[in-house]
């Protein structure tokens, strides 16, 4: 009995005191990490029995502590060192193909050794884990984290050891009514440890985030702030920008917080010129460098204004989907191929659909100048009554703001996809777009809304549209409606006077599968749906940028067609091989055009 009521005082200390993920820390590749990727042990628990009791009650000798026999006769059901191995980062669904449809639990562990040094702070963290996480280290539980796109972190200074260390994750990818996304997508569930895991180690005060850009509608005033995370809160900064010429200095105050206003002259940031700074902050007990482009965004009517000029957004949407290889992309490898083949196309902009992508596609897309939308995953039918269901989305977007607000690259900030219109789901994202506004008031706000049709009149006059700055639109003419011949006499009407973008469009064709313009899943069907948009969309006036679906084609567990998608979404202008379709071609010489005027 004493036993038991001393286990439970450890279990909700442990709950309680490591229950929130820490504040999240960025620009980790610029810090000092110790990478804990590579392969990692795993035990697949579809009955969660690792965690839950015959009772179905959390157990205190879960697999979290990672047992060991303590002799011949001692009883232990389970035991990593002998259990099979995924890599990380990486998706399990690839990786094996028992788990090509899995969806449950998986539990990942990793011994390490570590030298801990008394003078550092240590952090735990992991670019992202699909979907639910909840983490150990040394059988003491760190946390959890609900949302398979974004970053998060724990402190683990006080929980590290000098010599033999071990993480284990309770990685869950279950879909959940009550989740964001929800039950259902056209893309598939990848699960698992799907970016890359870190050690962090920091002075005992460092510089924990920043905000570093140019005031909204300036090309010469940078507005931010710097956040210092420690004790020794209240210190003096220099803030350097070498290449031009900046060196301010600023103080922080008791919660640790410099504010920046300057203004400075600067090459501004753009598709044709995507300069990037060196930037470094130093404070007294720390220092960070990064790599930052400067650049105004904002409309006018509508327009979209690129420092200043308008600009029409050449662009195709894109899934996180890894070239040649399929599953979860991951690698600076995978954004390089994504990305160059978008800048072949002709784009100058992409769409990362429809999530937060991995860091290395808005860090490339930054050096490649290409502009971004991001989105979270706040897709199709959410439960919008659902009050953990906002706090879960505006969570996703807070960490998807932190981690990316300094990328010139992203320009506009997406809240949802193909959402219902209702009272409800309007409240849930002017929720959203407030949290954003306040995130990040530099930026534009967008979603893909819903279309009205009249005859052959599309009507742009979803009410979402009045608190968005840019009204994206998703519209399949040639493919789920209409036939290609008819998209030409299509007419649009928007009852706003605010930038268009057409976020989707497009039609679906096998590789090499040919034949006449008029049967379905041929390349020509797909080139012809295109030849026919691109008269329709050339008529719009107020049309500021499109993305169509979609660069590469994707896993989706919605596509079984036999011998055509075998669960495939074969709307991609390339194959998963890396294959160019004719629509590549057809898009790729409008764009060219477009650039030539
Ligand atoms: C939708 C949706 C995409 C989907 C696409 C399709 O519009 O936003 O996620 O993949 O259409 O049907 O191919």
């Amino acid at each position: 009995m004493k036993f038991l009521l001393i286990l439970s005082c450890i279990i909700t200390f442990n709950s309680l005191a490591f229950s929130q993920p820490y504040e999240l820390l960025t620009n980790v590749s610029h810090r000092k990490t110790i990478s804990l990727n590579g392969e990692w042990r795993i035990i697949i628990d579809p009955y969660e029995n690792g965690y839950y009791d015959y009772r179905y009650k959390p157990r205190g000798d879960g697999y979290f502590q990672n047992k060991k026999p303590k002799d011949k006769s001692d009883l232990v059901e389970y035991d990593f060192d002998k259990s099979e191995t995924l890599e990380v980062p990486g998706d399990w669904n690839t990786q094996k193909d028992k788990l090509f449809f899995y969806e449950g639990t998986i539990w990942y562990e990793k011994s390490f050794n570590y030298v801990k040094k008394n003078n550092k702070r240590i952090f735990l963290y992991f670019g992202a884990v699909n979907y639910s996480a909840i983490v150990y280290l040394n059988g003491i539980k760190l946390g959890e984290h609900i949302g398979g796109f974004t970053p998060f972190d724990f402190e683990v200074t006080n929980i590290i050891k000098s010599g033999k260390n071990f993480i284990v994750v309770k990685a869950d990818n279950k879909r959940l009514r009550e989740g964001v996304p929800t039950l259902n997508t056209d893309w598939w569930n990848y699960g698992g440890l799907t970016r890359g895991v870190f050690l962090i180690a920091e002075p005992k005060t460092f510089i924990q985030d920043y905000f570093i850009q140019l005031k909204k509608g300036s090309t010469d005033e940078i507005n931010g702030w710097i956040k210092l995370n420690g004790n020794n809160k209240k210190q003096r900064l220099t803030l350097q920008i070498p290449d031009a010429g900046v060196v301010k200095e600023f103080y922080s105050n008791n919660s640790g917080i410099a504010k920046l206003n300057f203004n400075a002259k600067l090459k501004l940031w753009s598709p044709k010129n995507p300069y990037l700074y060196q930037v470094k902050i130093i404070c007294e007990t720390d220092t960070i460098e990064d790599n930052i482009g400067f650049r105004s965004i904002e409309t006018k009517g509508n327009k979209i204004l690129l420092n200043g000029k308008p600009i029409f957004l050449r662009g195709i949407s894109i899934h996180e989907e890894a070239p040649f290889r399929s599953g979860r992309a991951y690698s600076k490898e995978d954004a390089v191929t994504l990305l160059t083949w978008a800048k072949q196309l002709g784009c100058n902009y992409v769409r990362l659909a429809h999530y937060p992508h991995n860091e290395f596609m808005v860090r490339e897309a930054d050096k490649l100048g290409l502009m971004v939308w991001s989105e979270i995953p706040v897709y199709w039918t959410i439960q919008w009554n659902n009050k953990g269901t906002l706090a879960n989305a505006e969570n996703q977007l807070t960490e998807m703001i932190t981690r990316d607000k300094n990328r010139a690259s992203i320009i506009i900030w997406s809240m949802a996809n193909e959402t219902p219109r209702s009272n409800e789901r309007n409240a849930f994202l002017e929720s959203l777009i407030d949290k954003a506004k306040n995130l990040d008031p530099t930026r534009l706000i967008t979603a893909a809304t819903e279309l009205d049709q009249q005859g052959k009149t599309m009507i742009i006059d979803d009410s979402l549209s009045n608190y968005l700055d840019v009204i994206g639109v998703n519209e399949y003419l040639g493919w789920y409606a209409a036939k290609p011949v008819d998209v030409p006499k299509f007419k649009w009407i928007s009852k706003f006077n605010k930038p268009v973008i057409i976020s989707e469009l497009g039609a679906g064709a096998l590789y090499s599968y040919h034949g006449d313009k008029d049967t379905r899943w041929t390349e020509e069907y797909q080139a012809n749906v295109y030849k026919n948009q691109i008269k329709m969309l050339k008529k719009i006036s107020f049309l500021s940028g499109m993305s169509p679906w979609i660069l590469m084609d994707f896993r989706s567990p919605r596509r079984p067609l036999p011998y055509i998608q075998d669960f495939w979404n074969r709307k991609g202008l390339i194959s998963n091989r890396g294959e160019k379709k004719e629509a590549f071609y057809v898009l790729q010489n409008f764009y060219n055009k477009l650039q030539s005027k």
